[in-house]
């Protein structure tokens, strides 16, 4: 994903306090600049004990910025010029020290001093503390994070697991590829702000026997872009996971579950506390009426074994037809004759709005190409009919349920 422009024409500047974490700092200024973003490198004395300013530069391409008496600029007054071209200013590392230089609004250094010069409206500050979880826990810290979230601010992490000084706890910075996600969502357009989202993603396994099972080729790609998106959005989500393999999108609660009854069983209690259920899971149609409770052995057997096959019980289905429930989207897995059989499905479920997508096109890739059904309209995304990465889809997807939410 890092590869993704995703941050193209956007520019940040980007913060360093004293911390060991700096180390980490060159690695997150090279996804911005691969996200496209241009990075402005402001550092700290503090920083320069840990990484030197050639590093920085070379990595942003842009000479780094240390003192406020910087006489670069031709008005002599690198704090105020520095964030009038910002769209956000990040501070990655921010100590403990240094949070509490910005809750004070201090303003002896360069970083601290364009911190309080910047026009708050239109350039947000981002902080992604790094420090011993002896300092990040002390009430001081906690009392200072808290009132530089009431003056406005934003604070990515920190997170938890081994720190430079031996100990585990909270206080780790933030991994710069979590940094990336984190700063990418945040700049986006909050069109689902307060509204809570279900998902189901995934294939099911239908156990024959304790090693063998009915599965399919979907790989969960899909819905978990659209998990992702959907916090970018500002939206709460809970994403009800089939077996894949893939990581958890930033923010999102996941509940893992194996066959189709799982996913029933997960999903049903949970719809009527959203707004919105999103159907991507390929969920199986049919399972094993038994499971054999050791392997079947091919020894000794004439034949083939035989199974009989029960019906699962249909999740979106079964959710549309809830007394109130949340604005429901199907998905159509086809492999012809798309909008006929996505209308149908619409019919049958009962519901609002059904993607379709062709199968064997979309399992498993990257890539995708979705058509949008409603009872009157069929609007292809991309409106080209070509094809887009499944989180460039996600988001417009994203969008297009944001402006049904306020129709609807
Ligand atoms: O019924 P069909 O599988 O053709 O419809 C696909 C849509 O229904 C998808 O959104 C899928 O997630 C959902 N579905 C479900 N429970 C099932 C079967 C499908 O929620 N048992």
């Amino acid at each position: 994903m890092s590869e993704r422009a995703d941050l193209l024409g956007r520019h940040i500047v980007l913060g360093l306090s004293g911390g060991i974490a700096c180390y980490k700092s060159a690695e997150l200024v090279r996804l911005l600049t691969k996200a496209g973003a241009t990075v402005q490198v402001v550092m700290t004395e503090a920083a320069e004990a840990f990484i030197t300013p050639v590093t920085l530069q070379a990595l942003s391409g842009r000479a780094v910025y240390t003192s406020q008496w910087d006489a670069r600029e031709g008005n002599n007054m690198a704090h105020i010029n520095l964030s009038r071209e910002a769209d956000a200013v990040l501070i990655a590392p921010a100590s403990a020290d240094f949070i509490a230089r910005l809750v004070q609004g201090r303003a002896d250094e360069l970083l601290s001093l364009l911190c309080l010069a910047r026009p708050r409206e239109r350039c947000p500050l981002v902080v992604a503390p790094a420090m011993n979880r002896e300092m990040w826990s002390h009430p001081a810290t906690q009392r200072n994070v808290a009132q530089l979230q009431a003056d406005g601010a934003h604070v990515f992490g920190p997170g938890d697991g081994e720190q430079a000084c031996g100990e585990t706890g909270d206080g780790r910075m933030l991994e710069p590829a979590d940094l990336l996600a984190d700063l990418i969502g945040f700049l986006r357009p909050k069109t689902l702000a307060g509204k809570r989202l279900l998902i189901t993603a995934g294939p099911t396994f239908e156990p024959i026997d304790p090693v063998r099972g009915i599965t399919n080729h979907s790989s969960g790609k899909m819905g978990f872009a659209i998990a992702r998106a959907a916090v970018e959005a500002g939206a709460q989500v809970t994403l009800v996971a089939g077996p894949v393999h893939l990581p958890t999108p930033r923010g999102v609660q996941r509940l893992d579950v194996m066959t189709a009854q799982q996913m029933f069983d997960t999903v049903l209690p949970q719809a009527a506390q959203h707004d919105v259920f999103i159907a991507t899971a390929a969920v199986a149609d049919w399972r094993p009426a038994t499971l054999a409770e050791h392997k079947i052995k091919k020894e000794g057997k004439k034949q083939a074994p035989t199974f009989e096959l029960t019906e699962n019980p249909d999740i979106l289905a079964a959710v549309a037809s809830l007394a109130r429930p949340p604005y429901c989207v199907g998905f159509a897995a086809e492999s012809e004759r798309l909008l006929e059989h996505a209308r149908a499905k619409l019919q049958r479920k009962r519901i609002p709005l059904i993607v379709g997508n062709l199968g064997p096109a979309t399992f498993g890739r990257d890539d995708n190409s979705l058509l949008l059904v409603d009872a009157d309209t069929a609007r292809p995304l991309p409106a080209d009919g070509s094809q887009a990465d499944k989180l460039t889809l996600a988001r417009a997807l994203m969008d297009e349920l944001a402006a049904r939410l306020l129709r609807a």
